[in-house]
């Protein structure tokens, strides 16, 4: 380095700009064009000092980081200011060189200094900006919460096992993956039953195993379970049907499934369950109509209509103008399956009846389309 060493030493090691400083000093001493003629010790002493004037003015405008970064490569970058300045070192006698060195390292050291004083007042500046922005003003009213709601298909359910709960009704749980044999053979529908067509499910791929189509199987385990005791339950469940989804139908929905078997149940006693059910569930004072029906396991088989609970029975586009609702599926248990499951049919007998909770809301409700149930979307529960 020859005679840089008597003042590299003033600089702190590893400064960027005096290393660019040594190696601009060393290349153009090679080049031999270092000497500046005239420039004297006074000469330099006073450029640096005006470059410390101006760069102290400039860094007290500089409000941001693209500024103090402009900043820093014009007065203590490698291509800066106060480097340009100590080129013309050489050009002073070795005893005098120390002397600016020392001089434009304290300069160098007091804009470094002021350097990060500014970088922290900028940074605080705009923390101070940001959490003005952001602060919360405690007398504005708070924001309204949305509580969540139950969905149609739980409420009506719940509606409807406080009802039956009321009239001595269990609950009974059954599965939902059934046998054929549960879902269709123990309720006297054998293979070949054209009656299974109504009914169509998903089969599994273990033979014999598919998601029932009714809860009607539950009339089944239920009956095995306590036979010959009287049974008094209900069965709510998913059931799951291969057909066409329309906005009346889907391929999966609830059932409830009703059961009562004692000594002396009569026909009289299914119509007064279902109209007590009827007024509870839709408001006292409806009118019920029964129409005769089919179903393999119940004789006689009946389908249960009430007056629309949206027109009263003036007929609207809920009950397509007939002014009458379907809510449900009902007979006397066929004396064939109280005998399959435990029953003497000789001194019992029975009522069953099975109803669709969905359907039964969507009428309720006024809601057009039974798809809106799973569709997921949350603007479903807003409309009740
Ligand atoms: C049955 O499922 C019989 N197991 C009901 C029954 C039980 C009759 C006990 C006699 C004794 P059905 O297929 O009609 O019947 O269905 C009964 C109810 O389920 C219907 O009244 C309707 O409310 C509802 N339901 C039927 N299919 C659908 C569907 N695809 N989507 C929504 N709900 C349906």
């Amino acid at each position: 380095m020859g005679g840089t060493t008597e003042y590299a030493g003033n600089f702190v090691p590893g400064d960027e700009c005096v290393v660019s400083f040594f190696d601009s000093f060393v290349l153009t001493k090679q080049e031999g064009s270092i000497h500046m003629g005239n420039t004297t010790r006074e000469d330099i002493v006073q450029q640096l000092e005006q470059v410390l004037r101006e760069a102290q003015t400039t860094l007290a405008q500089a409000n941001n980081s693209e500024q103090i970064q402009a900043w820093h490569s014009e007065y203590l970058g490698r291509k800066g200011q106060l480097t340009g300045i100590l080129r013309n070192l050489g050009s002073l006698a070795p005893e005098e060189r120390p002397q600016v060195g020392k001089v434009a390292n304290d300069i160098k050291v007091t804009l470094e200094a002021e350097l990060q004083a500014r970088q922290e007042a900028i940074a605080q500046a705009a923390l101070e900006a940001m959490r003005r922005a952001e602060s919360v003003d405690i007398t504005l009213p708070g924001r309204p919460q949305t509580p969540g709601k139950l969905h149609i298909t739980t409420r009506t359910l719940r509606d409807i096992y406080m009802i039956f709960a009321e009239m001595g009704f269990q609950i009974y749980e059954s599965p939902e993956v059934e046998t054929d044999e549960y879902n269709f053979q123990l309720l006297n529908m054998p293979p070949g039953h054209p009656a299974r067509d109504m009914w169509d499910t998903f089969y599994t791929t273990t033979p014999g195993l598919l998601l029932r189509t009714h809860t009607s199987p539950g009339q089944v385990h239920a009956m095995r379970q306590y036979a010959p005791e009287p049974i008094r339950v209900i069965v709510p469940g998913k059931v799951y049907r291969y057909e066409q989804v329309t906005a009346r139908s889907e391929s999966m929905f609830n059932q409830v499934e009703g059961l009562a078997i004692g000594k002396h149940v009569t026909f009289s006693d299914l119509k007064g369950v279902l109209m007590n059910y009827a007024n509870q569930m839709y408001g006292e004072g409806r009118v019920a109509r029964f129409r005769k029906s089919y179903f393999p396991f119940t004789e006689p088989s009946v389908e249960m209509d009430i007056d629309c609970v949206i027109c009263n029975g003036k007929g609207c586009p809920i009950c397509k103008y007939s002014g009458w609702l379907e809510i449900l599926g009902a007979g006397m248990v066929h004396p064939l399956v109280l005998q399959y499951n435990g029953y003497d049919p000789g001194e019992f007998s029975g009522f069953a009846f099975g109803m669709g909770p969905e359907r039964m809301a969507l009428q309720k409700y006024g809601i057009d389309d039974i798809r809106y149930f799973y569709s997921n979307d949350a603007r479903m529960l807003e409309r009740v």
